[in-house]
């Protein structure tokens, strides 16, 4: 065992597998960009009280899972648990209100939650995060989930469903929380330990706690899709005619209810289409009417959803899709003496700025050893550059595949590769 390792929770992203957080980067930001989103950066410290207001005082998140530290100056901050509000913060502090609306907003790296170790879940885990400021159309919330299946076809990801749900408005939950509460008043010693203490504060939530006696209690609850008020319901409607019209495929969860405070209206999360992903959410978000307001803004709407990153590669993985990327270098480039050693850097730079990709070991190894390496890297062509070929200005262009070798003027031999290349 080493004598240091990662904090619980946290892993390293070893080189083998940045071929895959390159890919879903790249698609994300590509689809982001199609769909008019603009990148925005947040620090990764937040104000603490921004979350405890925005979150939610009594989610999970803050009540345990935040990694919170005061500084010298004696400031209380936190490392981000999740976007939402800190983008919210960035639009108001950078006067984002005065560009035409809906702002969109797209966000990439880092989140925080001091989290119970679970497959696919980690205390440090990468989203790509999307908000939609200042627009009510429900074509809005149903856009950002066809996002969503844009993003993953691009990854060659298949079998997946969309749960939703809605929780209504300041108008109408507060009836049905009255509901909630006469329904579970006879039933409160029945309910874990969790659900107890969020019978007090978090009613909602009882919904979906995961624990099989809380399960079983919360099948015969009312349905909050049968108590929306009627802009709610036909809100919802419309999000479903969407979702129709795009042939997304979805199911009604009425005990989808989400984990953070500010939602109303629409929620939804994406899964796996299968046995194994059950436990496991892809992505998940909604609409949040009351956030920016609630933040210091103006009474305005929002909707917004973030992907999980890691469950992404993890899926692509376990399911062994195949990802494209262009990273197997096309050419591999093989010195040997000295004069050759001293010609390959320069050589090296301007085969890479010609746009092949180039690979070389710079090292001593023997022409065996080089052919080798160049083999396994995938190369279709290795140049090689001796004592006299450096001497005589040309190199020796070896096709992998064939082992055929031509020898072709220095000057020349990136016009004779991309010649090849395109026959
Ligand atoms: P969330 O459901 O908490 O929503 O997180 C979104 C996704 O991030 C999850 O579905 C999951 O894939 C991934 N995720 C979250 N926590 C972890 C973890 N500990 N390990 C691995 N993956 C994780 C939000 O964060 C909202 N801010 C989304 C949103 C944006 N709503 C409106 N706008």
């Amino acid at each position: 065992m080493p004598k240091f390792q990662a904090p619980k929770g946290m892993r390293d992203i070893l080189p083998e597998d940045q071929v895959y957080w390159e890919k879903i980067k790249q698609v994300v930001k590509n689809l982001a960009k199609d769909y008019g989103f603009g990148f925005l950066e947040t620090p990764i410290l937040e104000e603490v009280d921004l979350f405890i207001k925005g979150t939610g005082q009594y989610t999970d998140i803050v009540e345990k899972e935040m990694y919170s530290l005061r500084t010298k100056g004696g400031d209380q901050l936190t490392l981000r648990p999740e976007f939402t509000p800190a983008v919210i913060r960035a639009y108001l502090e950078n006067g984002l209100s005065r560009l035409p609306h809906p702002v969109k907003l797209f966000s990439l790296g880092p989140i925080f939650r001091y989290e119970r170790k679970q497959k696919g879940r980690y205390r440090q885990s990468y989203q790509a995060n999307f908000e939609v400021i200042g627009e009510k159309d429900p074509i809005l919330d149903a856009q950002l989930i066809q996002l969503f299946f844009s993003i993953s076809k691009d990854l060659g990801l298949k079998n997946l469903i969309t749960q939703i749900n809605s929780i209504g408005c300041s108008r109408c939950r507060p009836n049905y929380r009255r509901m909630l509460v006469s329904f579970y008043r006879s039933k409160k010693k029945h309910l874990c330990s969790d659900c107890q203490k969020r019978a007090q504060r978090n009613l909602l939530r009882l919904l979906d706690c995961k624990e099989l006696k809380c399960i079983k209690i919360a099948e015969n609850v009312p349905q909050i899709i049968d108590h929306l008020c009627d802009d709610c319901h036909s809100h919802f409607r419309s999000v479903l005619e969407y979702l129709d019209e795009m042939e997304i495929p979805y199911i009604l969860n009425p005990h989808l209810v989400r984990g953070l405070d500010y939602y109303t209206k629409t929620v939804f999360e994406i899964w796996p289409d299968d046995e194994e992903g059950r436990q496991i959410a892809l992505a998940g978000g909604g609409r949040y009417d009351g956030l920016i307001k609630l933040l210091g803004g103006k009474d305005m709407s929002g909707v917004g959803f973030a992907i999980g990153l890691d469950r992404m590669i993890n899926l692509i993985q376990e399911r062994s899709i195949k990802i494209n990327t262009r990273t197997k270098p096309i050419i591999f480039l093989i010195q040997l003496g000295e004069l050759g050693k001293k010609k390959s850097l320069k050589l090296f730079e301007e085969l890479r700025r010609s746009g092949l990709g180039v690979a070389s070991s710079f090292s001593r190894n023997t022409m065996q050893a080089q052919l080798k390496r160049a083999d396994k890297m995938g190369a279709r062509f290795a140049l090689i550059l001796g004592q006299k070929e450096a001497l005589d200005e040309t190199i020796i262009i070896r096709d992998m595949n064939s082992s055929s070798q031509e020898t072709v003027p220095l000057s020349k031999v990136i016009a004779k590769i991309k010649k090849r290349l395109k026959k």
